[in-house]
């Protein structure tokens, strides 16, 4: 089955739903395959993927080839593109232009857009000319340099109050899902209550209606920054060490390559 906006909107209150990242066609393979009923390519790809220290950099071309690579190795998974930083603030137009190129050049199902109330014109505007949005509230990375570091947000209650204002507000300005980004578990509970699309937690607690993961962080992958909500499932970046490891010393120990290798 493939995976659309508006499915996905419609699985509130009867199932979680799971999400994680992907940047290329092979993780998006093998992402799509163990069932994910969404991929983001996120513009989390400029630290784990390019090695910049925030998101700040990654520019269109560079998410524009990403999610087309994503797009080419997903068959039921809906694939959501993240507008880089600068892709969308200048103005609606702008923003208009951008996301049109993630749906008609790569073939994105959705975009996501960080932001809360004031985001609304952008995102209704979206939506009015059929593009499903995303949205991102919470911890949005794209303002790390405003927000002065990657802390948890809403813990005073005059936030937590706002961050339910900006949920609503996105909400009616037509989001299909809300992305929530490290907040308490109960402002996670709050927000989820609040609204009537699905809210994605990361770093957000169990209430929320799914989850989503960096992939990096969940394989072992990235290792110069782990946030404390990431759960690494399996250490790949040991393991590919040592398959390298045993590749270099069967190189210079002549074991490889051996007869079953040869023409
Ligand atoms: O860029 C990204 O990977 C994200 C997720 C952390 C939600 O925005």
């Amino acid at each position: 089955m493939k995976w659309t906006a508006c499915k996905i909107k419609q699985l509130k209150g009867k199932q979680k739903i799971v999400c994680l990242t992907a940047y290329d066609y092979s993780t998006a393979r093998i992402v799509d395959a163990a069932g994910v009923q969404l991929i983001l390519v996120g513009d989390s790809l400029a630290m784990t993927m390019l090695g910049y220290e925030t998101t700040l950099p990654v520019t269109m071309v560079e998410m524009l080839q990403h999610t087309a690579a994503v797009v080419r190795g997903t068959k039921e998974a809906l694939v959501v593109a993240d507008m880089p930083f600068m892709s969308y603030q200048a103005s609606i137009e702008q923003g208009l232009a951008n996301a049109g190129r993630f749906i008609k050049r790569a073939g994105a199902g959705a975009v996501k857009i960080e932001g809360g109330a004031f985001r609304a014109p952008l995102i209704k505007a979206l939506v009015e000319n059929g593009i499903p949005v995303l949205g991102h509230i919470g911890l949005t990375p794209q303002s790390i340099r405003e927000m002065g570091g990657y802390k948890v947000q809403g813990r005073r209650n005059a936030d937590a109050r706002k961050l339910i204002r900006d949920a609503v507000a996105i909400q009616k300005a037509g989001v299909f899902a809300i992305v929530v980004e490290c907040v308490p578990e109960s402002l996670g509970r709050d927000v989820t209550k609040a609204v009537k699309v699905p809210v994605i937690g990361i770093g957000a607690g169990k209430y929320c209606d799914g989850q989503i993961l960096v992939s990096h962080d969940l394989l072992g992958l990235f290792s110069d920054f782990t946030p404390k909500f990431a759960k690494r499932y399996v250490d790949l970046g040991s393991a590919m060490k040592e398959a390298f490891e045993s590749y270099k010393c069967d190189v210079e120990t002549g074991i490889f390559p051996s007869k079953e290798h040869c023409f």
